[in-house]
């Protein structure tokens, strides 16, 4: 049986920061209100002239060296993002014509802030299916560029980053002793489109909007689906909360992390968290968790990952992963 095998982390972060106070500064909120309601103290903000693919670029080429590949070896790049730098073409041709890729295929995924599981889903089952040997899976998001800066029940929760992994294809026996993905799960459901949506884009008014948002709601669904997607992943495996080592749930709001912690039985010190300092970088910030667990050594070989995401659509979805 083939598994997708994590052989390379990488991440990027605009220099620019903005704290929170920065934002009090000018908008009705404060430090305080932000960090109680988040955990987030600050944010990365791409300069003028930084677009997706370059932050995108960065991080892919962190994720190459890290995997000790050569470029001519990679046969699939995908690019989860939900601000991509033109409607068209995929912002991944451009990372690809910058990495000097010049064979294999690249597209972009757009499923927000489930975008890297997803991208990941699709990249495991073209692996799976000999597609594709290795792969490279980006999150990159320039969420700034879509924000209403005057809203405050938005503006404050996101900022910009992208994260890449190196996927590579390797023989396993089909058990759950394998390295590699062990499984994906994907779900969506369209009746909630307008729980978080951006209103605008080429087919309705004709500029790219802003992010508007019913934060309960978001908030109330995000730790249902992404508990119900790990629990789903663990029983298809045969394994237990007890069995995960890290869960690396998307990065959206301190405090829903610590309920979906509590609700699947694994403790905060088996939580990877990265939002304090990155805010959300919504296709980004599972990959960015990532990639800093990496560069922290936190993750050994044989150890069990337990990857879940929520965004608008509302999409969700949830990775078991064997290091
Ligand atoms: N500063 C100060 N006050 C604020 C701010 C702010 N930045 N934002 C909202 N408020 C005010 C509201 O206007 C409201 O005031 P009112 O009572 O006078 O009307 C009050 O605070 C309470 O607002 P609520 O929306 O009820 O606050 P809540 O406790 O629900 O927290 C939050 C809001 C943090 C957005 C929360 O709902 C949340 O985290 N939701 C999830 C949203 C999320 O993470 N979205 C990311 C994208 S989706 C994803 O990634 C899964």
């Amino acid at each position: 049986m083939r598994r997708s095998r994590f052989i390379g982390y990488g991440s990027y972060l605009p220099k620019r920061i903005i704290t929170n106070n920065e934002l009090a500064a000018r908008l009705d909120t404060s430090d305080e209100w932000i960090k109680q309601r988040t955990g987030i103290s600050q944010r990365h903000v791409a300069a003028d002239g930084e677009f997706t693919s370059h932050l995108a670029t960065n991080a892919a080429q962190n994720a190459i060296a890290d995997a000790r590949i050569d470029v001519g070896e990679l046969d699939l790049l995908i690019v989860a993002t939900a601000t991509p730098d033109n409607t068209f073409p995929a912002t991944a041709t451009r990372v690809q014509a910058e990495l000097g890729m010049l064979q294999g295929v690249a597209f972009d995924v757009q499923a927000v802030c489930s975008g890297f599981v997803y991208a990941l889903a699709m990249a495991d089952n073209m692996i799976q299916l000999g597609q594709a040997e290795t792969a490279l899976v980006v999150g990159a998001e320039t969420f700034s560029r879509i924000l209403d800066w005057n809203d405050r029940t938005t503006c404050v929760l996101f900022g910009d980053g992208a994260g890449a992994v190196v996927l590579q294809a390797d023989v396993g026996d089909g058990s759950n002793k394998d390295r590699g993905i062990l499984s994906t799960h994907l779900y969506s459901d369209g009746r909630q489109y307008d729980a978080l949506f951006v209103d605008g884009g080429p087919s309705t008014t004709g500029i790219s909007g802003h992010v508007r948002m019913q934060g309960r709601e978001v908030y109330r669904q995000a730790v249902a689906r992404m508990v119900e997607g790990v629990d789903t992943a663990l029983t298809t495996n045969g394994l237990r909360a007890h069995d995960v080592d890290w869960l690396i749930p998307h990065q959206a709001n301190l405090r829903i992390m610590e309920h979906v912690g509590e609700k699947l039985g694994i403790p905060p010190e088996k939580t990877i968290v990265t939002v304090q300092k990155q805010a959300n970088t919504s296709a980004a910030t599972i990959p960015l968790a990532l990639a800093q667990a990496s560069f922290e050594g936190r993750l050994l070989e044989g150890q069990i990952l337990a990857l879940t995401a929520m965004g608008g659509g509302f999409s969700w979805g949830a990775a078991l992963i064997r290091l």
